[in-house]
């Protein structure tokens, strides 16, 4: 049997591995829009474990299954055992013989990685404390729709260096978008993981700075996540505070190219990391994006467990 693959970040997919799930997504919506899904997924069980709230990413899943012909078991950790104590380990052996893919949104990465390494069925990143891969998918996709192109795509991530600038940083260098990051100091992204996207073969630069306005002159796309994170809610005042200064509004996109896209992982907070006017905007493509998630979602669970 071919050893099973998993989706724990972008970091281990090769650039025409990508290419090919961003083409399959695709496909799949415009099958989807001719109501011509195939059930790829008939008599596929996955199971979906959410620690996190989540309205895109649980919906997007439970729907993808659905509309491919399989089975999403739904459980949060206060459902399951782990809850109460059983190990990550434990739960990845005993839902394996059970299931044929597990999805999971959880705080540690280390933690998805420990079920992944204990199950016998492909596990999929549903977000964690360091990295959101599905989204990062979708915003290719979206991207490459819009744009007709990535590699030379200028892209400029304002605000928190968090999972979802992570996954696409590593995302853009490998399909050749140039990826530059402006964070208030203490916020940038991981420097190890900076690094290794930097050391991709693809040639895409991937740059840190500390100036909103450096980062998006001439920039194709503007993008921009929450200031605070899942967990991160004790410190939301601390980083109000610090972000200031850091919100996408009208004056920061005209330093964008004229045809700039606007992009947001959501949910947003319309006022803090980015002004109404210019998320609800014309070069706004956040519900295009969001709308992505699904048909991404199905070429991933096509190509991890079904027939695609
Ligand atoms: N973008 C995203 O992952 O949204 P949810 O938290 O609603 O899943
Ligand atoms: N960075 C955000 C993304 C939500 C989709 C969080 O982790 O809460």
């Amino acid at each position: 049997m071919p050893k099973k693959r998993d989706l724990l970040s972008l970091l281990n997919y090769k650039q025409e591995e990508i290419y090919r799930l961003l083409s399959q997504a695709m496909e799949f919506k415009r099958r989807y829009r001719l109501s011509l899904d195939k059930q790829v997924l008939a008599g596929k069980s996955i199971a979906l474990i959410f620690n996190k709230p989540s309205t895109r990413t649980r919906i997007s899943f439970e729907a993808a299954i659905t509309q491919l012909g399989g089975n999403a078991v739904y459980l949060t950790a206060t459902d399951l055992q782990l809850g109460r104590g059983e190990t990550i380990e434990d739960t990845g052996k005993v839902l394996s013989r059970y299931v044929d893919a597990i999805v999971i949104r959880t705080f540690a990465h280390a933690d998805v990685e420990d079920l992944a390494a204990a199950a016998d069925v492909p596990v999929v990143n549903a977000l964690t404390d360091d990295h959101h891969p599905c989204q990062a998918l979708a915003d290719l996709m979206t991207i490459l729709e819009k744009k007709a192109r990535l590699a030379g795509v200028k892209l400029a991530y304002i605000g928190d260096g968090n999972n979802v600038c992570h996954s696409l940083l590593i995302g853009a260098a490998k399909m050749g978008v140039d990826f530059v990051a402006a964070c208030p100091p203490g916020y940038e992204p991981d420097a190890g993981i900076v690094e290794a996207a930097q050391a991709d073969p693809a040639g895409a630069t991937v740059a840190i700075t500390g100036d909103p306005k450096e980062a998006a002159l001439g920039a194709d796309i503007i993008y921009t996540d929450v200031w605070t994170s899942m967990g991160q809610e004790a410190e939301a005042k601390a980083r109000l505070r610090d972000f200031s200064g850091f919100r996408v509004d009208r004056k920061l996109l005209s330093l964008a190219k004229p045809d700039a896209l606007v992009m947001h992982c959501l949910p947003a907070h319309r006022g803090e990391e980015i002004s109404a006017e210019v998320l609800d905007g014309p070069q706004s493509v956040v519900f295009d994006q969001a709308e992505n998630r699904l048909h991404v979602q199905k070429a991933l669970l096509a190509w991890l467990i079904g027939e695609g």
